[in-house]
């Protein structure tokens, strides 16, 4: 086809998708009327032919950026043997996953989910079985197919059982209603209450309050090692370090949500290798099959083996193209020095906006490591957000005041150059929010409810 016509053809297909969303999806998500048709690298190019700098990466899937030679070669191949078999069989590609992961993580064994949701719920039922196992409970009525009766038996957990779960305030794990239960933000939790119980938030990286709310009836804690959606706030050494001394004087399950911060995206395997102690349990997904739909939960022995047949499954997950895709993932991260890349690139990145805020007085403070950097403004990201795709550049706001930036691990020194102009021109031409008296405050998550009850006053 010529290139003229395809254009067309690509224009047409991209108007009548937006179309078609319009009037039959689900009104769940505020877009701009952009079809993205196919990427190259840190680059996507839409409906119009339009080419952007991806500085978003699929929020931290597409670490390898866009139609990477290698999993697309794995893709094909793997699409031609088998997509799935089911996990009644085994499959040539999840043993040794799970062995890779193993070693990057320090964990012992691993189960396959489709979604970080999806790992965070299972992370949290092994948490729960595991406390019921070493209480003396039974955990195999139902794994044996009968259904539990009479009065409690399903909404109660034996005398004794330890079944609370901290997370942390400004959190995000996920929409389903495990995860939701231990999210923090409200609105996200309250249109879908009641959610399940035994929660409770604990100030974020605040050891008091921790202190005062891990006893002897916690099953688990929580914890992103930074907070993404939160606006890129990393946990405090000493935080971790308590939260780690706590989950074992009480023998609950540590787990670290690295679903957005995980496998890379630190230039460490893991972010919590920056901090003393490994957790127990271990969950991931966005980046691990390059963009196919695939998350993990990894946890230490003592944990992971709760687990016996017919207490957890799944259809999807792990299915051998995704398997074999994550472990070309891994491999290329390892072969390629992706971690030395995202090192290289973060202190141009960081250098290069430092320098911005010097610039642009509404520039509050830069947080974040390696490739995922937040850059709070003391005024409202969406217009900047929106002026960045209007030039070509996409990149995300997080908590209403703080741009996100999760470019693939890949980015060349060029690119973040391109990025950093790319970035100067918005900040200079977007036209300036008003400053909210939330605004004012600084929207540390130690702060949270200061700034709610900044905005509900206004
Ligand atoms: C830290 C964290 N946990 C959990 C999730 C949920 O993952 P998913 O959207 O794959 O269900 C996300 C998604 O953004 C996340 O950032």
């Amino acid at each position: 086809m010529k290139k003229a016509t395809k254009e067309k053809v690509t224009a047409t297909r991209g108007a009548r998708a937006l179309r078609d969303d319009a009037r039959y999806l689900m009104n769940t998500y505020k877009r701009p009327p952009v079809v993205f048709s196919h990427g190259k690298g840190c680059y996507l190019y839409d409906h119009r032919g339009r080419k952007y700098l991806d500085f978003l990466g699929g929020i931290a899937v597409n670490a390898l950026g866009h139609a990477h030679p290698r999993l697309v070669r794995v893709i094909r191949r793997e699409a031609a043997r088998a997509i799935h078999v089911s996990n009644l069989f085994h499959n040539p590609y999840q043993g040794p996953l799970a062995r890779r992961l193993a070693q990057w993580s320090g964990m012992d064994r691993v189960f396959f989910t489709n979604s970080g949701t999806e790992a965070i719920e299972g992370a949290l039922k092994l948490a729960r079985l595991y406390a019921r196992q070493k209480s003396g409970g039974s955990s195999s009525s139902s794994a044996a197919g009968s259904a539990p009766s009479g009065s409690g038996t399903l909404a109660e957990a034996p005398a004794g059982t330890r079944t609370r779960i901290l997370a942390l305030e400004n959190s995000f794990h996920g929409r389903t209603f495990g995860a939701l239960s231990i999210t923090a933000t409200a609105k996200y939790r309250e249109p879908f209450a009641p959610l399940v119980p035994g929660v409770e938030f604990v100030r974020f990286n605040d050891l008091e309050d921790l202190d005062a709310k891990f006893d002897s009836s916690v099953c688990a804690m929580v914890i992103e090692p930074i907070q993404g959606e939160g606006g890129i706030y990393p946990v405090s050494a000493p935080f971790w370090q308590h939260a780690r001394k706590l989950a074992t004087q009480y023998d609950a399950a540590l787990i670290a949500d690295e679903i957005q911060c995980g496998l890379g995206r630190t230039g460490r395997y893991f972010a919590y290798q920056r901090l003393a102690g490994l957790p127990d349990i271990v969950v991931v997904a966005k980046p691990l099959a390059g963009g196919l739909p695939l998350g993990a939960i990894l946890a230490r022995e003592p944990f992971a083996s709760a687990f016996t047949p017919g207490l957890h499954g799944s259809t999807f997950g792990g299915g051998p193209l995704v398997c074999a895709t994550a472990l070309e993932f891994l491999t290329t991260v390892e072969e390629e020095n992706l971690l030395s890349n995202i090192h290289a690139r973060s202190a141009e990145l960081r250098a290069g906006l430092v320098k911005l805020a010097a610039k642009f007085d509404f520039i509050r403070e830069l947080r974040g490591e390696g490739l995922m950097l937040g850059l709070e403004l003391s005024v409202e990201g969406g217009p900047y957000v929106a002026e960045a795709l209007g030039r070509g550049l996409i990149i995300n706001c997080t908590h209403d005041y703080t741009l996100r930036l999760l470019p693939p691990f890949i980015v060349t020194a060029r690119q973040v150059n391109e990025f950093l102009e790319k970035l100067e021109t918005v900040l200079a031409k977007t036209r300036r929010p008003a400053e909210t008296p939330a605004a004012r405050v600084a929207r540390r998550p130690e702060r949270a409810a200061e700034a709610h009850a900044v905005a509900a006053t206004r």
